[in-house]
């Protein structure tokens, strides 16, 4: 049975324009306030005033580059005026933690902590004040880091293959959450910051923490599949069962889903503590007829033998790249060379996939597919070659099941501008209203509303200036859009710099937090050090985000 769809939800904000100014800028009647800054205290300890720190210090700081984020409930208190946010630092801002330049070839060892200190995961326990602002709860036993430096186990299909104690997580990209509370932090790195001491494959997977720190320690899921993971959406049906969505930014990469193997237990949240160790892996395939197919990467099955046969990417060259035969033996080589088990089962390599939504009735999927560059072979679900502003894909699961091997697909919209069209390669889109470049942040909130978050990072288009972007677009932002219509509406334009990403709420929708990160020009705080940051968007009249 298919959920009820939810009432349509009205927005009702005028878009702002856009604008290279260097601060976040939102719809008049809304707020911002900054919330979390790279170098201030998750837990206790010295925070950042303008000096740098000792790798100790900086081990209790928020990391850097604040990226994908998620807002837990607490019992026992109203959600809507506290919970706790777990946010990934994808990187670390550097400007704060050393001098120069960081070399990791000529690094010193403090150098190497402190670079490793600022990525990872950061847990805060936040409260509304009685003006309405958000603070973190100094000494909450909620509060914590988990950083390239602490250490992490591995459990599935791939763990054997690892080893038993991994130091750190890196690349902390997008993230998702469980169905029974636990947060996912998703490693969009197969390869850098590489220890030398440790084997290659210790990085790339999904890492599943819990925020309340009853269920096990931070844990990587082989189960999911080793690539540059993006985020990750579940879908659940009425009998519990469920399905998480991802996305490989990899140019090219694939789409994949996880389904787990049985129903999660609304009632017994330990017993969901191995759920995410046994399931099947898909990977999409994009058929030019609107048709799509979920293959399995289970070893022997879809090619996946001992005698593969990768077709490489096919995408980024005009003649197709010559097959290799590569050899997986057993399924735990499936998971650790996920990237290529995906071609060799029939994956359709895409325009490298960033987030992934799921709609509240499972009526739908998104996905933002942010740019591709270097594409120079097209097919239907990447429709243009030199892909330099990117799409957004819709598709829908057979019956909306979670459990679904086919879908049906469609492209929601192009990204672009007309302003651009003449720099060819039918670069002017077809977005309705308010134009953009390089979709990456995408969520449908419990509402059923879509927003979209930019990441412009000026690709350094042949034969024009790479501020030429900048002009037409502003600086990155987050979008409405409106699912029927398609109608583009500018919500919320960053600082110099930065991309916007990381979208949590709290359940009423009156507080949005959104990320902003590596800003590049003196903000949040005038005359200091650049930093990322969590921001809090607020109705000045307290009523719910764009209603
Ligand atoms: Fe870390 Fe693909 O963005
Ligand atoms: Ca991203
Ligand atoms: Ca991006
Ligand atoms: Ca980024």
């Amino acid at each position: 049975p298919t959920p009820t769809p939810p009432p349509s939800y009205a927005i009702n904000f005028a878009p702002v324009a856009a604008n290279e100014q260097n601060t976040v800028t939102v719809p008049n009647g809304y707020t911002v306030d900054v919330l979390l800054k790279a170098g201030d205290s998750i837990e206790p300890g010295t925070p950042y005033s303008g000096g740098f720190p000792t790798p100790a210090d900086a081990e209790k700081w928020s990391g850097g580059n604040h990226d994908g984020m998620e807002y837990f409930e607490l019992s026992g208190t109203d959600a809507n005026a506290g919970g706790l946010l777990a946010i990934n630092f994808e990187a670390p801002d550097l400007n704060i933690l050393m001098s120069g330049d960081y070399d990791p070839a000529k690094a010193t060892a403090d150098q190497k902590a402190l670079a490793l200190s600022a990525v990872g995961v950061g847990v805060v326990e936040i409260t509304k004040g009685s003006d309405g602002k958000w603070a973190v709860k100094a000494g909450s036993k909620f509060n914590k880091r988990y950083t390239g430096n602490s250490s992490y186990k591995a459990s599935g299909p791939a763990s054997g293959l690892l080893s038993a104690t991994i130091k750190g997580t890196l690349n902390n990209c997008a993230s998702g959450r469980t169905p029974w509370g636990t947060y996912l932090t998703c490693e969009e790195t197969t390869n850098n910051y590489i220890d030398p001491t440790q084997p290659e494959r210790n990085y790339g997977w999904v890492v599943e923490i819990d925020p309340y720190q009853e269920l096990a320690p931070a844990t990587k899921r082989t189960a999911l599949g080793r690539f540059d993971h993006e985020n990750v959406a579940f879908m659940a049906d009425s009998n519990n069962r469920v399905a998480f969505y991802m996305g490989h930014d990899g140019t090219p990469g694939c789409i994949y889903k996880f389904v787990g193997d049985r129903s999660f237990s609304t009632t017994n949240r330990a017993s969901n503590i191995d759920f995410l160790d046994h399931g099947t892996l898909y990977v999409a395939r994009f058929n030019a007829d609107g048709t799509g197919e979920w293959r399995a990467l289970v070893h022997g099955q879809n090619g996946l033998t001992e005698t593969a046969t990768d077709p490489g990417n096919v995408s980024q060259s005009v003649t197709p790249p010559a097959p290799k035969t590569v050899a997986f033996r057993n399924q735990a080589e499936v998971l650790v060379d996920t990237i290529v088990a995906a071609r060799v089962a029939g994956g359709t390599v895409m325009d490298r996939p960033e987030w992934i939504t799921v709609a509240p009735d499972n009526s739908a999927i998104f996905v933002t597919l942010t740019n591709n560059s270097g594409r120079q072979t097209a097919d239907k679900a990447n429709p243009r070659t030199r892909n330099l502003h990117g799409h957004i894909i819709k598709f829908k699961e057979k019956d909306n099941s979670p459990l679904a091997t086919t879908f049906t697909w469609e492209i929601f919209l192009l990204a672009g501008d007309p302003a651009l069209a003449g720099f060819g390669d039918k670069l002017e889109g077809d977005i309705k209203g308010d134009t953009f470049s390089s979709p990456d942040g995408i969520r449908i909130d419990p509402k059923g509303r879509l927003w979209v978050q930019t990441d412009h990072s000026v690709p350094g288009t042949s034969g024009k200036p790479s501020t030429s972007i900048e002009q037409v677009f502003g600086h990155n932002a987050m979008f409405y859009i409106d699912q029927t219509s398609k109608q583009s509406k500018r919500f919320l334009v960053g600082p110099t710099g930065c991309e916007i990403t990381g979208i949590a709420y709290t359940p009423d929708l009156k507080n949005f937090f959104i990320n902003i990160q590596h800003p590049t020009d003196n903000w949040p705080v005038a005359g200091q050090q650049p930093r990322s940051s969590t921001i809090v968007v607020r109705r000045t009249d307290g009523q719910p985000v764009g209603n």
